[in-house]
């Protein structure tokens, strides 16, 4: 079984920031109520932060507004806007060891994927949207008459950006990098269980020379600051990433005001493993797709599909794999898997293990707490999963692999569409018409084919279905923060 790792290799960092950031200036809340932020691994209260409520997010809207009504922001020289979004990534990138430790201490997440995942993703989506700055552009249109028919792609405005707790910097990154390059004014409101590494780069955005009112950041809960994020009449947009069920919430509180809304949602990602695959590749891709972050993605391959007649050898490599898994202090470098974000979640993690034991499911490894303190959960595998078992229709967000087995392709396609979800695919195979075929009809925004959660800021993601509305990253992420402008002028 997995074996505990002792020596912390990594010191704990200092958190420098636990304000509210409205027109540039670092404040306490109106209330002067705060919240604390847990250490998931210790269970321990790490700091109390400034807990934003309607008549902080009031005040932050309206910096927003002003800003982006009266410029310079949103009027100033693109690739100007650009060089600061620039400075910005650079920034990120000299602070880098302090982000991922304070990631870590946040999230829980083991220090080597804060190192080698999440920061250098953020940089390099700051990067790739701060080269975009100076390249948005319209089109002239040959319309019929004597015209001059152009579009501008302008601003869409002041952003509300709610993000969750799985990828707190990444994500922030995610929703800044596009309303930043197009000139958009943002309101964030980081998720209530980890606002640290957002409220460090609020620094550093400001460092960087990036002006008051640009970035605001509001943390609080979501039914209070989110919610009037969500009904303020003054913000044009709203960017969320989260559960399909505040999704609703939100399209709900939104629809007063018209707000543009982009949609980021969860999954029940298959994962299709065809008995010609590289089946050492597919094991390790299975495994990553799925225990990485602790479970807690939102792609993650929870559905692991396997061809009947390979399904022995590869149940028994992957649970070889899981128990390889070390579990332990996210601080020590030799931990691969750190601690669920919370005690709610843990208790959901859980409680879907005895679902899926109740179902008939055979509980292979995990299953259970590891250690007495910390929320971790040992990596579990299920097999012999059908397709109504809570666990293979339910997103869990842990640590929890359900395999199922199938018999051929025209089944297979079937049964990964069987879900409301629609956010992720994978399939393995050495058949490239069969790789095709599967990746044409899997009703998903990605699809991977022999190889597992490969992101890049170039290439767009977002969901089909009840996974998503609108697409983060690449081309397409920008499109959702413009508005589009037609502009016809008579030649006569
Ligand atoms: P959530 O969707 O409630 O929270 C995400 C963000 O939305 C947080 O910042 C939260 O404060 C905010 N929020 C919550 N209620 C709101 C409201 N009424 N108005 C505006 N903002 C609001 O997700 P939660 O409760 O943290 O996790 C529940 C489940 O959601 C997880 O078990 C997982 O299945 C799923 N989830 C999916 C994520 C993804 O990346 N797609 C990320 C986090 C959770
Ligand atoms: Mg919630």
């Amino acid at each position: 079984m997995a074996t505990v790792t002792e020596t912390a290799v990594v010191p704990v960092p200092k958190v420098r920031q636990t304000k509210i950031l409205i027109g540039g200036e670092w404040r306490d809340s109106v209330s002067g109520k705060t919240f604390d932020t847990v250490n998931p691994a210790t269970e321990e209260v790490i700091a109390s932060i400034a807990e934003g409520d309607k008549e902080d997010v009031d005040l932050a809207v309206a910096a927003a507004r002003k800003t982006f009504d009266s410029g310079p922001w949103s009027t100033m020289d693109a690739r100007d806007r650009g060089r600061l979004i620039m400075r910005l990534a650079d920034l990120v990138e000299s602070n880098a060891a302090e982000l991922a430790a304070l990631e870590t201490l946040d999230n829980g997440k083991p220090i080597n994927d804060s190192m080698a995942a999440d920061i250098p993703l953020v940089i390099d989506c700051l990067r790739y949207y701060a080269g975009w700055a100076d390249k948005i552009h319209g089109d002239t249109i040959p319309i019929r008459g004597n015209y001059f028919c152009y579009t501008r792609r302008e601003p869409i405005g002041v952003c509300g950006q709610i993000i969750p707790w799985n990828f707190p910097a990444l994500m922030a990154a995610w929703k800044w990098g596009p309303a930043l390059a197009t000139g958009c004014t943002v309101v964030m409101k980081p998720a209530e269980q980890t606002p640290l590494s957002c409220l460090r780069m609020g620094e550093l955005a400001l460092e960087a020379g990036i002006p008051e009112g640009v970035i605001n950041i509001v943390p609080g809960y979501g039914p209070t600051a989110g919610a009037s994020l969500v009904k303020h009449p003054g913000v044009d947009k709203i960017a969320f990433t989260g559960e399909h069920l505040t999704a609703q919430i939100i399209m709900k509180d939104a629809a007063m005001t018209l707000k543009r809304l982009t949609f980021e949602l969860g999954g029940k990602s298959p994962n299709v493993i065809f008995a010609d695959a590289d089946i050492d590749a597919a094991v390790a891709g299975a495994e990553f797709g799925l225990f990485f972050n602790q479970g807690q993605c939102c792609c993650a391959g929870s559905r692991v599909f396997v061809q009947e007649s390979i399904k022995d050898e590869f149940v028994e490599k992957l649970v070889s794999r899981a128990h390889e898994r070390t579990l332990g202090n996210p601080f020590d470098t030799g931990t691969s898997q750190g601690p669920q974000i919370d005690q709610a979640q843990f208790d959901k993690i859980l409680a879907y293990v005895e679902k899926g034991k109740a179902a008939g499911a055979d509980c292979l490894t995990g299953g259970t707490r590891f250690g007495n303190k910390g929320f971790f959960v040992e990596p579990t595998v299920f097999n012999n999963v059908t397709d109504d078992m809570p666990i293979a229709t339910d997103e869990i967000f842990g640590p929890v692999m359900s395999i199922l087995s199938f018999k051929d392709t025209d089944e297979i396609i079937r049964r990964s569409n069987n879900t409301f979800y629609g956010l992720a695919a994978a399939v393995w195979t050495r058949d490239v018409a069969k790789a095709h075929l599967y990746a044409k009809s899997v009703r998903a925004g990605t699809v991977w084919v022999n190889c597992y959660d490969v992101f890049d800021a170039a290439a767009p993601f977002g969901g089909f279905k009840m996974s998503g509305m609108g697409r983060e990253l690449g081309e397409a992420g920008l499109n959702n923060y413009t508005e589009l402008k037609t502009v016809t002028m008579s030649l006569d």
